[in-house]
């Protein structure tokens, strides 16, 4: 479980303080997956910064099955919006990273591994490197070194936002797939309503910077077959849309 609690950060400056996220409240269950939107420079990022224990310095409280936020006891996975990947490493050093660096490696279950990698699509090419992958072959990577790490908590942060409209569609398709076969806790992070619908059991809306939650909804559609060609998908979107647009605008 994720339990943040008035959550506050403040980036501090010379001249001036910069609030981030102004009293924060979100509670994710065991295996839940929760979708954030808000606008750019909510605090989208920040809030990822501190559960992945990147930033220290925060007002309230972050418990993650009821401990403080510390990477070494905890299993993060954080999967970025690109550029993760070490250049000068081929795939399946990269996709083994973070599970070999937390375990040591001889303990990398490689079996585990190579089926991640196979159901991402990307087994035949783990000798490639980063920049002989497609885009969308590098964000598959990026998964699978989350996925292959088993973490305790998921953190996606814009992840398909530089992928084209057909293979982000994909690549949330793979995503899920693979998300309800480990199902993780999960913060992941978008801008865009009808991606937060499509990955989201829960959706939350933040306000405008500095960043809080402004509604928590419940996605009735989460995990519904054909889910695109839904016209309840549509009418859930515009509806979200709508709340959306009338908060950011204030
Ligand atoms: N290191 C930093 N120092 C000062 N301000 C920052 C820093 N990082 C982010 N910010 C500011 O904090 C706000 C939230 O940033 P961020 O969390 O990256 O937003 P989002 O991911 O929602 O677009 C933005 O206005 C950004 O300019
Ligand atoms: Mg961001």
């Amino acid at each position: 479980m994720i339990d943040i609690r008035d959550l506050t950060v403040k980036y501090k400056s010379e001249r001036n303080d910069f609030l981030a996220l102004d009293n924060f409240n979100l509670l994710i269950k065991d295996g839940d997956i929760c979708a954030v939107i808000g606008p750019s420079g909510c605090g989208k990022s920040t809030l990822l910064h501190v559960l992945s224990g990147i930033i220290k310095d925060y007002a309230g409280s972050v418990l993650i099955d009821g401990k403080d936020i510390d990477p070494r006891v905890q299993r993060i996975g954080l999967v970025m919006q690109s550029n993760g990947l070490l250049p000068w490493r081929d795939i399946y050093f990269n996709s083994t990273i973070g599970a070999r660096v937390k375990d040591g490696n001889n303990k990398l279950d490689k079996q585990y591994a190579n089926y991640i990698l196979n159901k991402l699509g990307i087994g035949e090419m783990t000798s490639r490197f980063p920049n002989q992958l497609s885009g969308g072959q590098r964000q598959r990577a990026e998964i699978a070194r989350a996925f292959i790490l088993k973490p305790n908590i998921l953190l996606m942060d814009e992840p398909f936002s530089a992928l084209d409209a057909l293979t982000r569609e994909e690549m949330q398709d793979l995503f899920l797939k693979i998300w309800i076969e480990n199902s993780v806790s999960t913060i992941f992070i978008t801008h865009s309503i009808e991606e937060a619908l499509y990955v989201g059991k829960k959706i939350v809306i933040m306000s405008k910077s500095p960043g809080k939650v402004v509604g928590i909804y419940d996605n009735p559609l989460f995990g519904k077959k054909d889910l695109r060609l839904d016209e309840e998908y549509y009418k859930f979107s515009i509806k979200l849309r709508k709340i959306a647009k009338e908060e950011w605008s204030k």
